[in-house]
């Protein structure tokens, strides 16, 4: 049960996973700058061994806040480009007293490829990766073959990745490279977890009835690093139409990112 001084927060009408706990509670849960590249030390990172669980494109970091409630005895970095959401994401973590998560301003390929030991971590979650709907911006969509080749390589041999998106180009695109590299299970029904959405992103794509794609991964076994090399050189890279009529849920979810950042949170009666 809250005690009176708990809060809850929302967006859309969803309840924002955990509550704001009493200050003397707070965790420290900002990564606020990256250290040289070089393989992080999550031991040292959270003050303990256990299994590792990235989050890219984060966003508000939703997600991540769920998993690390669900699951306290496993340890969280998510990660998104843009400096703004780390900053709503890691307040969360820090109010909610979440100390088995960090959050960065980092790429998810740049994390991959420069901060991860190969076959060092549990789980990768990727949920909604920005379409990028302009020609001039195909180059950053973030699945393409190095990147899932770059997840291949962080994930331990029985880790897990999951890939979800709204975009059904994105999605097709998404089921006609990953398995080459995974084994890929659909999940096409809302997570038993968080049935309203798991992010932001799902939570208003749900809500406008859109299709949403899910995909379990688990990594290929018989796949060599020279295979690895080969399946990046040959496969096609993401040249899709992300269809622009698509991106009128881009302006939603941006539009007043996190509204409950700046309400103020409700008091939960008791
Ligand atoms: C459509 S939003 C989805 C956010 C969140 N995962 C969700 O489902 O609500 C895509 C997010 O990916 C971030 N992003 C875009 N390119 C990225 C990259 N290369 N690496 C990490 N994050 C990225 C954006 O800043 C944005 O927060």
């Amino acid at each position: 049960m809250n005690s009176p001084s708990e809060q809850v927060e929302e967006e859309f009408g969803v309840p924002i996973p955990g509550t704001i706990l009493p200050e003397d509670q707070w965790a420290k849960t900002a990564l606020k700058k990256m250290p040289p590249p070089g393989p992080l030390d999550f031991a040292a990172l959270f003050g303990r061994t256990a299994p590792i669980v990235l989050d890219l494109g984060c966003g508000n970091g939703r997600s991540t806040l769920l998993s690390a409630l669900q699951r306290p005895d496993f340890d969280h970095l998510a990660s998104d480009i843009l400096p703004v959401v780390i900053r709503y994401a890691t307040r969360r973590g820090n109010q909610r007293g979440l100390s088995n998560t960090r959050w960065a301003v980092i790429g998810g390929r740049e994390l991959l490829r420069d901060y991860i030991a190969p076959h060092s971590i549990t789980e990768i979650h990727c949920y909604h990766p920005q379409p990028y709907y302009e020609r001039h911006e195909i180059g950053k969509r973030l699945i393409m073959p190095e990147f899932l080749s770059l997840v291949h390589r962080a994930l331990l041999p029985d880790g897990l990745f999951v890939i979800q998106t709204d975009n059904p180009a994105y999605w097709n695109y998404i089921a006609s490279v990953a398995p080459h590299f995974f084994e890929v299970q659909e999940h096409p029904t809302p997570w038993p977890d968080a049935p309203s959405g798991r992010t932001r992103r799902e939570i208003l794509a749900l809500q406008k009835g859109l299709p949403i794609f899910r995909g379990l991964c688990k990594p290929r076994a018989d796949l060599t690093e020279d295979a690895l090399k080969a399946l990046v050189k040959t496969l096609p890279r993401p040249n899709f139409n992300a269809d622009r009529r698509l991106m009128v849920l881009d302006r939603l979810e941006s539009e007043g990112e996190d509204p409950a950042a700046k309400q103020p949170p409700q008091r939960r009666r008791r």
